[in-house]
């Protein structure tokens, strides 16, 4: 089953990297100016939904806006639909914003597809910012991933459990079903309750991973050269910042890019 369908239930239980942290909150914010006008918001992050008085979110999994968005106002609506194919006006959003979404998306031919979609519907002058969980450059190993888990722990576990997905990135591809990150960490580390020990990672987080039993789900990790070959060529002002000191946010840049005036 799709893991979506369920991981609304984790959600009160995850924090930064897997939710965006109030520096990533102020980052898109400002990154966005004062974006006066309608914002299109890719997925219900609740801390997004918050900024932005005027917004229409869309997520392909209904339980996710039936659990998590916090309902609909005069001015702010949430849809059921797939990003790929939004049917909404030219040039009609002053903004498009989304926390990680792009990882959401199993293939970089569809983020460059997405991306693609995004810059027609933003209005000339119109901001795209994005959280990405982005593959370094120098890929993690196994061995980086042997130390930090044979000691008290320097990152929290879900950090770590991104590091696992980059590192099955850097050598199988950017496309990495979630099944995969499950299936190589049970390889790795059998032993979770003394995995729970040396690191002092709560068993009830590590016990999280379970949630990508038998899911479909593919996420990708692109690296800063995939993440640029989506990017169309007719975006203004492309940038990646650098953002906030929580666990793993220097693989956390936020994509940020314009519409230029026609
Ligand atoms: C916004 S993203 C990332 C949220 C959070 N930062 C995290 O990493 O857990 C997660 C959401 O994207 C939604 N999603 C994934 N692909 C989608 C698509 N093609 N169209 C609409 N929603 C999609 C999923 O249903 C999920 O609720």
């Amino acid at each position: 089953m799709n893991h979506w369908r369920t991981y609304h239930a984790q959600w009160e239980k995850l924090g930064p990297p897997l939710r965006p942290s109030a520096e990533v909150v102020a980052g898109i914010r400002s990154l966005v100016g004062s974006a006066d006008g309608r914002v299109f918001l890719l997925g219900v992050t609740p801390e997004l939904a918050g900024m932005f008085p005027e917004l229409l979110a869309m997520d392909k999994n209904p339980a996710m806006i039936a659990n998590l968005w916090p309902g609909d106002t005069g001015s702010k609506k949430a849809i059921a639909g797939d990003w790929l194919e939004i049917r909404q006006p030219a040039g009609s959003f002053a903004a498009i914003v989304g926390d990680g979404s792009l990882n959401n998306i199993a293939h970089t031919a569809d983020i460059a597809r997405l991306l693609g979609l995004v810059l027609g519907l933003l209005r000339p002058g119109g901001r795209f910012a994005c959280r990405l969980f982005e593959r370094p450059a120098r890929p993690f190993t196994v061995q980086h991933l042997m130390k930090v888990a044979w000691s008290p722990a320097p990152i929290n576990f879900h950090a770590f459990k991104w590091q696992l997905a980059m590192l099955i990135g850097a050598e199988e591809g950017a496309s990495v079903p979630v099944a995969r990150i499950l299936e190589r960490f049970e390889q790795l580390f059998p032993d979770r309750d003394g995995l729970s020990e040396r690191t002092g990672w709560p068993r009830q987080a590590i016990d999280t991973i379970d949630i990508y039993r038998g899911s479909p789900v593919v996420y990708s990790f692109p690296n800063r050269a995939e993440f640029l070959g989506c990017i169309p060529a007719a975006a203004g002002g492309v940038e990646f910042h650098p953002c906030g000191g929580y666990d793993l946010a220097a693989c956390c840049p936020i994509l940020t890019f314009v519409k230029r005036p026609d």
